[in-house]
């Protein structure tokens, strides 16, 4: 046995509200489309934030909500495909901002928006040889640099925000029974590249990216309980990607999950893909839904194509 325990969370939403009728008036839309497809009422847009404010920002907080100094962290993973800087990392900003010691271990990892699953894993694995036994994982995207403005069927969705943990490896701890995968499909969901010769931008199609979820949400829930020899009863929380709020009900509906037991704030941030599920966790453990012993399983799906669970407990 050997694992890691959440110890605190922290979170950065930029100032900007924008709000459905604001995007009904430079696109042709409506509030109630929004919000009936969606679930979604209102998303951050970064102004004069930057993606390494939210990244700092966010992971201050879980470091002081932890009680864990910077001095103790041994690496540093950030899930994002929108950093400031193609280099430097996001990571190696935050050991800058919050003066980590120099040989933590900080990168980046790009697995859209399963990336906090991808990321928590491989912090996982990472402590296990690290010096220092704490990490920071960091979900954090600025989603808004990439909208397309001239497609209303993505513009309306996405928002801006970082969630941010602070875990611990011991060997008496737990594994997180990490379950994750990718099927590789260029066209369904993601974001131009350097290929091509303008800005880049974000696309998706809407439909087959809901079947897909929606396969993939149960596919994780029923590997991680089998990896962990537990059952859905054994969980105190679920913690889904906040991408719709369709696919959530769908699986708590199949699920039997009573309404205590998992969450909704796309609401309010709209879908910001890696950061979605430390945001939150973070705002479950400042409500006291979840704290020492709760048992929450994650699950993470999006571009690439890629997928993610993981049985995650507060230490
Ligand atoms: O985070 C990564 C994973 N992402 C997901 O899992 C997202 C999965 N997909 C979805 O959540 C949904 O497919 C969307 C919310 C993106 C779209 O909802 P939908 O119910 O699948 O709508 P649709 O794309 O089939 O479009 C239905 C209609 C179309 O009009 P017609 O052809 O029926 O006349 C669209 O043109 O809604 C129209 N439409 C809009 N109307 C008003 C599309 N976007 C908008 C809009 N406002 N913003």
């Amino acid at each position: 046995m050997s694992g890691i325990k959440i110890r605190g969370t922290g979170r950065f939403a930029p100032a900007k509200i924008v709000t459905n009728d604001d995007l009904a008036k430079i696109v042709d839309t409506s509030d109630e489309w929004i919000t009936t497809r969606t679930g979604i009422q209102t998303r951050h847009h970064c102004t004069t934030e930057t993606h390494t404010d939210m990244c700092v920002g966010a992971a201050r907080q879980a470091l002081e909500n932890a009680g864990i100094s910077p001095e103790d962290i041994g690496a540093c993973v950030v899930a994002t495909f929108s950093s400031d800087y193609l280099s430097p990392s996001a990571a190696c900003m935050v050991q800058r901002g919050l003066g980590l010691p120099h040989d933590a271990v900080c990168f980046d990892l790009n697995a859209a928006c399963s990336g906090f699953l991808f990321a928590i894993h491989t912090m996982e694995c990472l402590l296990a040889q690290a010096p220092r036994k704490y990490g920071l994982v960091i979900g954090a995207e600025m989603l808004s640099r990439f909208i397309n403005w001239e497609d209303r069927g993505t513009c309306v969705l996405f928002g801006d925000g970082a969630g941010a943990v602070v875990v611990e490896w011991r060997e008496d701890y737990p594994s997180i029974h990490a379950v994750l995968g990718c099927h590789g499909d260029p066209d369904m969901l993601g974001v131009t590249g350097a290929e091509k010769p303008e800005p880049a931008r974000i696309f998706m199609h809407g439909q087959p990216t809901f079947k897909f979820a929606v396969k993939a949400v149960p596919y994780c829930i029923d590997q991680v309980l089998e990896k962990a020899h537990m059952t859905i009863e054994d969980v105190d929380f679920f913690v889904f990607h906040q991408a719709n709020a369709r696919i959530i009900d769908f699986a708590a509906k199949k699920y039997h999950i009573p309404p205590e037991k998992y969450y909704k704030n796309i609401q309010k941030y709209g879908n910001t893909s890696a950061a979605s599920i430390p945001l939150v966790i973070s705002e479950l453990h400042d409500l006291g839904k979840v704290g020492p012993g709760s048992r929450v399983l994650l699950v993470g799906f999006g571009g690439g194509l890629t997928w993610g669970g993981a049985l995650v407990e507060f230490a």
